[in-house]
Parts: C-alpha cells; structure tokens; sequence
C-alpha cells in the first residue's frame, strides 16, 4: 500500500525534473508556430454552471482487514467488504454514461472455500452512477473478483487509474488489461470469463527480459494507443520520459517474461527529441526562453479527440506549475492552466469544449512561491522541483476539481470549482479535509465528472501535528470517497467516433528496444542576458554542479524587465538546489524582487535567505526562514513546517 502512496506522489512530483536540464539545441522548430494564432486573453469566459455534487456508492466497510471482519451483518449479500482506510481510485465512465470502472481495496473476506472469500484485495468494480442497483440489489459489481489464477497470470496491481475502453468489455487498471468477454456491466461479465493480461513493453535489442517499468499510462481515445511514462535515474538525479506506442494483443509471445498471453506496445515513440527546439536556447551571451517549445515532461492525457496530449511541462512563469497540451501531429503547444496554483490532473472532455483540472488554486497553497505573475522561469532551472513539491504535505493534498472551457485560464478567468458549494462542514461536499486526488473523469456526454477524495489522516494531522485530525463521517469511517458531479443545465451530447491516430508522432523520437535513453539538455554555465518580449532585461548568472552533470544555482538581476504588457518586474533573485539523494532536495533561496504596474507586489526572503529541505516523493514541507509573495496589499506566507 505503502509503494502505491509514494507512486502516486511521485506521479505528481516528477515533471519537474525536466528542468534540471533541457537538451542543448538552437535549431528552429520544424513546426513554426501560427501566425493567426487567436487571442486567447480576449476571448470571452462561460457563466458559472449549475452543478450538483453527490458521493456514489461503495461497498460497505470492514471495521478491521482481519479475516471475516466482513460479517454477513455487515455485508448481507456476502459480496465483500472494503477496507476503512484502504486505497480505491476512480476511473472513466462505461459508454452508457451509467456506470463507471474503479479500483478498490476489499478486506476482511472470510477464508476459502466460503463463496465470499473471493472478495480481497485489489479489486476492479463497476459502480452505477444513475442510482439503479444489479439484481442482487448492490450498487456495484466486482469484476475481477474470483478470476482463477492461470487467466491472470503475469499481472500486477490493478490499483492505478482504471480506464474502460469504449467496448465496454475491458479496462486498463495498473500494468494491464482486463478482459471480461461482455460489456462490464451486463449479466454475461463474469469472472469464470474473464481474463487480466499483463501489458509489456519491449526494451532489449532481442526482446528478452521483463521489459520496461512502465507508470501514468493513458489510453487514447482511438482505444489503439497509449500514452506512458517511465523514469531515468541519469547522474543520481531522477528523470522521466513520456512515450507514445500502440498496444497490440500477443496471444504466445516467444520472448521476454511473463511469457503468458499479453498486451504490447509496439511502434513506440518517446515524446522527446533532443535535436528539436528545447525550452531555453543560447545565441552568443544571450539565453532565450522559447514558449512554443514542446517539453512534455509527465504525459496526463489526451484530448477528446485525441487531437492532442495534454501534459505537466516546462514552465512559462517561474514556480508556476502548469498543464499544457500539445498536437500530436503538428507540435502545436497550448497553455491550459495559468493560475499559481498548482495543477497536474486532467481530462479533457469528449467534444474537446472543456477541461476538468485538480488544482491547489482554493487554498494559496503555492502563492507564496508562485504569487508573482510574469516572472520568467530563470531560477526554475534549479527550482522547480521544490516548486511542485510544496503543493502537498505528503498524503494530504490540496487538489479540489475546477471547471475549465477549451481555451483555458486567461484574463481574470479561473475556472469554476466544482465542489464550491456546501456549508464546509466535516463531510460536506465542500469540507476542506477531503482532499481531491488524480484522476478526475468526465461521462462521454459531458454532463457528469467523476472524481475521489481522501480524508487528512496522521501524520498529517494529530500528534504533534497543529491541524487536529477529521474524524471520518463517512459510511463505517472510511477516508476515501468517490464524488459524481453533475452540471445540471447541460444536454447530453453523443460523442463523435475518433479516428485511429498514426502511430508515429512526428515531433518525437521513433523508440528503440536496446538504445540508450538520452539526457535532457541544459544551458551550459555562465552569464547571460534575456530580454523581456516587453521591455527590460534580466542579467542571469547560470552555475553548474560539482558533478558537471547539471545546473545548481541560477542568479537573476532583473532591470524593468516585462514579459506581459502593464507588469514590470524589478529586483534580484537567486536559488541554489543540491541533490542530497536521488529525490531529496536541499534549497537556498533569496529574492527581493517588486511587481509595479498592474500588479503591485513584491517577493521577497528573509535576512538570511529562505531554506528548504524537501523530498519529492515526501513532499513534507521543512524550512527556515520566509519567502513572502504579496499582491496589492494581501500577503501570501509559506506554510507552517510540517503542514
Ligand atoms: C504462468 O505462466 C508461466 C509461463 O508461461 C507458466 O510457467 C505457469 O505455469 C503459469 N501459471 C499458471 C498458474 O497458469
Ligand atoms: C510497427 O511495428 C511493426 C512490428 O514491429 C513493424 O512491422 C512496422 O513496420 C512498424 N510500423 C511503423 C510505422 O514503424
Ligand atoms: C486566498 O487568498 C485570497 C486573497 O487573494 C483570500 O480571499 C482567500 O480567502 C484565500 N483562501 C484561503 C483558503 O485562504
Ligand atoms: C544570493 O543572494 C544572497 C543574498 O543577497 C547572497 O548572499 C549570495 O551570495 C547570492 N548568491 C549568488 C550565487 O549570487
Ligand atoms: C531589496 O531591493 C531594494 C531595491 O530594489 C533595496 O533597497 C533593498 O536594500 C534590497 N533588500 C535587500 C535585503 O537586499
Ligand atoms: C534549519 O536550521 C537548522 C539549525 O541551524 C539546521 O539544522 C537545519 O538543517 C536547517 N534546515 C533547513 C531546511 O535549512
């Protein structure tokens, strides 16, 4: 359990990494970005939509994980028991928009050969959204529960972001995809029918061996494809590439293990060029930012259409974590979030005409840091791994879902969180201790968002801890739940058929089993200029690492420096980061940095400099000294230690 909490957290962390060194590169973009590209800023924003946010049904609760905790008084159908605080994740929903897939954790099952001891461990369901039950009277079907183990033989755990492909019959939960013969939901899926298949990865010259660790995968809408991630550990820092391949059905593989009927991934690209346009790019003494460079550092995604990936990439503005999207066959990059909170999850509607995001945005989290708009993204290059690591302390996170159209943040347009209403007590919709986690999922017609949450549990809370703990007033004390949000004005759409995508993506690099992984480029060490698109300029002093495998400290004198009209940015700044492990981080930070204009604001450290230690996978936030971010009077602080 304990392993999946810390994947997850890292799936959220890692993106940052890209920064600590983008390939060296000035070649132009194949792509040149369009000239009549639309004023995003001008664009109108939609009215706040109606919506009306319930918690969908589970199975009941075990009060312990020991055997037969799960009485029959508890569970008198005999259809098993969920752990109190056991991991569960939503997933989308099947094509009828009645149901969705998720993944639970079942407990205290009676021992064989009761009939009920099927019911343990790591679990795919389908649970009805419409309020309707089967006809044994649950709200919720397992799927997986029982398959012997000669038809799962070779998978993993099925915890991870549980995706139904548009059949209906299977689902890619984890490392691999179920199969049960019949639309999930019908009376024909059973488990005696059913069959999981372990996904695999080619990543030897001749095929042998267990293939690559492969995490964060994402189905295309052509149901085709798949979009995944998987790390790099290069000079005892942590990286990680995105990669795009088509998942083809072996049913006898002859090389490689598990050698048992699977699913690969064939014709893969990795969603990295190393001779493309990177994201800073040096000409003499001058260093420049290139905005419309792809730099896909943790792949979220696809649009509806599957047009498009959607992920977590290079920042535009400094501490600004930010989702970004990308086309697939042109390279075309468009910003999605822009506020300084923090956002990674995604998914992108049907139609493509909206986004729903899990972001930091309603708790200022991150403001103290990322509060300051238009500054360029110079300490980044050492930064921004702390940056997205203060935006959770450990298992309590501070996502909440918001609402977005298809163009985006802009303007003074932030979305609309979902769950805003409520009278915030302990339970409510709306009660801030249930802390929203990845994935949100809407319903094919786009009237409906799926997402789950976690209660603040200790260390977190309690103890020595200020922020006393919730007590749980869900069904049997359980700290998951799963929310169905419904935008009540909405007609329902039917979604359009999606075209099967090429396999190759002509930005990225075509992946060879066996080849070496590159590292990503960074700006060589020394002192440049950046010219502000606006006005001003910034006198940038880059440093490099005793290793000489990395930048370590950047230093920035900005001088009425304007990368937006009417914000004008004044001041010095420096950050040094030192790796103490492979994730954790030990970081110097000074800014004394004004915003005059429209933005009246300043950010700036205490004497002494602000000093945090954080581990990426932790995300425990430890620190001396202040880094304060105020804007037009109202002031933004970091947060307590351990908090
Ligand atoms: C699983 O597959 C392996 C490799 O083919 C085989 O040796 C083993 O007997 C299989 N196990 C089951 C339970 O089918
Ligand atoms: C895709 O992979 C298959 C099998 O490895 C190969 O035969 C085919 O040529 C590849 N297609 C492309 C477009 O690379
Ligand atoms: C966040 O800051 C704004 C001021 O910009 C304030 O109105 C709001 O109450 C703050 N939210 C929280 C949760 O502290
Ligand atoms: C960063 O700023 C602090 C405070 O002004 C200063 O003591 C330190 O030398 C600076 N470091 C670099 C690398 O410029
Ligand atoms: C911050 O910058 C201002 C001028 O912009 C300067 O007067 C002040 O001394 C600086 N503070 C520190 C601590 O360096
Ligand atoms: C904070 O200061 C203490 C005492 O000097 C030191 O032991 C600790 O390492 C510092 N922590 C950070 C994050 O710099």
């Amino acid at each position: 359990m304990f392993y999946h909490k810390k994947k997850a957290l890292l799936a959220l962390a890692v993106y940052a990494l890209l920064s600590c060194g983008i390939p060296f590169a000035t070649i132009a973009s194949p792509f040149p970005v369009s000239q009549s590209q639309i004023n995003i800023e001008a664009l109108p924003s939609p009215s706040p939509e109606p919506v009306y946010v319930i918690e969908l049904p589970l199975p009941p609760v075990a009060p312990s994980d020991d055997v037969d905790a799960c009485t029959k008084r508890i569970n008198p159908r005999g259809t098993g028991c969920i752990g109190k605080t056991a991991e569960l994740r939503n997933g989308n929903f099947l094509p009828d928009n009645k149901h969705i897939v998720a993944t639970v954790t079942f407990a205290g099952a009676p021992a064989a050969p009761d009939p009920a001891s099927i019911y343990t461990g790591e679990q795919l369901i389908v649970i009805k959204t419409d309020g309707r039950t089967f006809a044994n009277g649950d709200p919720w079907k397992c799927i997986t529960c029982g398959i012997p183990e000669a038809n799962r033989n070779g998978t993993t755990s099925l915890l991870e972001y549980p995706q139904a492909f548009k059949d209906g019959r299977r689902v890619l939960a984890g490392n691999n995809i179920v199969d049960c013969g019949a639309v999930l939901s019908s009376p024909a899926c059973r488990p005696e029918k059913a069959r999981i298949y372990p996904t695999y990865w080619p990543t030897t010259a001749d095929g042998s061996g267990p293939g690559g660790t492969i995490r964060e995968n994402r189905i295309h809408p052509d149901n085709m494809h798949m979009g995944f991630s998987s790390f790099t550990t290069t000079g005892g820092v942590m990286g990680q590439y995105a990669y795009f391949g088509r998942l083809v059905f072996n049913p006898s593989p002859t090389s490689g293990t598990p050698r048992v009927p699977r699913y690969e991934l064939q014709n893969v690209t990795r969603l990295y060029d190393p001779s493309a346009l990177q994201p800073f790019s040096v000409y003499g003494d001058e260093l420049r930012i290139n905005n419309e460079a792809i730099s896909v550092g943790e792949l979220r995604g696809f649009s509806g259409s599957g047009d498009e990936l959607t992920y977590v990439g290079s920042n535009w503005e400094s501490s600004n974590i930010d989702l970004f999207a990308a086309d697939l066959t042109t390279g075309h990059v468009r910003r999605i979030t822009q506020h300084p909170g923090y956002a990674d999850p995604i998914d992108i509607s049907a139609d493509d005409k909206w986004s729903v995001i899990l972001d930091t945005r309603s708790t200022n989290r991150t403001m103290f840091m990322a509060g300051l708009r238009h500054i360029p993204p110079l300490t980044d290059l050492v930064s921004s791994t702390a940056a997205a690591s203060i935006r959770n302390n450990g298992q309590r996170r501070f996502f909440q879902p918001w609402l977005l159209d298809r163009a985006g943040d802009r303007g003074a347009y932030f979305g609309q969180q979902l769950n805003a209403a409520g009278d915030g007590s302990p339970g409510s919709v709306n009660d801030p201790q249930w802390n929203s986690q990845a994935d949100p999922r809407w319903s094919w017609d786009r009237t409906k968002i799926a997402f789950y949450q976690t209660l603040t549990a200790p260390p977190q809370c309690g103890g020595v801890n200020p922020l006393p703990c919730p007590v749980s007033t869900a069904d049997g004390g359980r700290t998951y739940r799963i929310m169905l949000a419904t935008l009540t004005s909405r007609i329902p759409i039917k979604p359009r058929t999606v075209k099967t995508v090429s396999d190759l993506v002509p930005w990225g690099v075509p992946y060879v089993p066996g080849q070496t992984t590159p590292t990503r480029w960074y700006p060589p060490a020394g002192m440049y200029k950046v010219y502000g698109k606006v006005s001003g300029h910034a006198a940038v002093t880059l440093v490099e690492n005793s290793a000489g495998n990395g930048l370590e400290a950047v230093a920035v004198r900005y001088e009425d420096y304007s990368d937006h009209v009417g914000v004008v940015i004044h001041g010095s700044e420096n950050v040094t980061a030192v790796s103490d492990s492979l994730t954790l981080e030990r970081v110097a930070w000074y800014s004394n940095l004004t915003s005059s204009g429209d933005q009246t604001g300043s950010k700036v450290t205490s004497d002494g400099g602000f000093h945090l230690l954080i581990d990426m996978m932790d995300t425990e936030f430890v620190a001396n000294g202040t880094l304060t971010t105020t804007i037009d009077g109202e002031i933004y602080a970091q947060p307590e230690n351990y908090t």
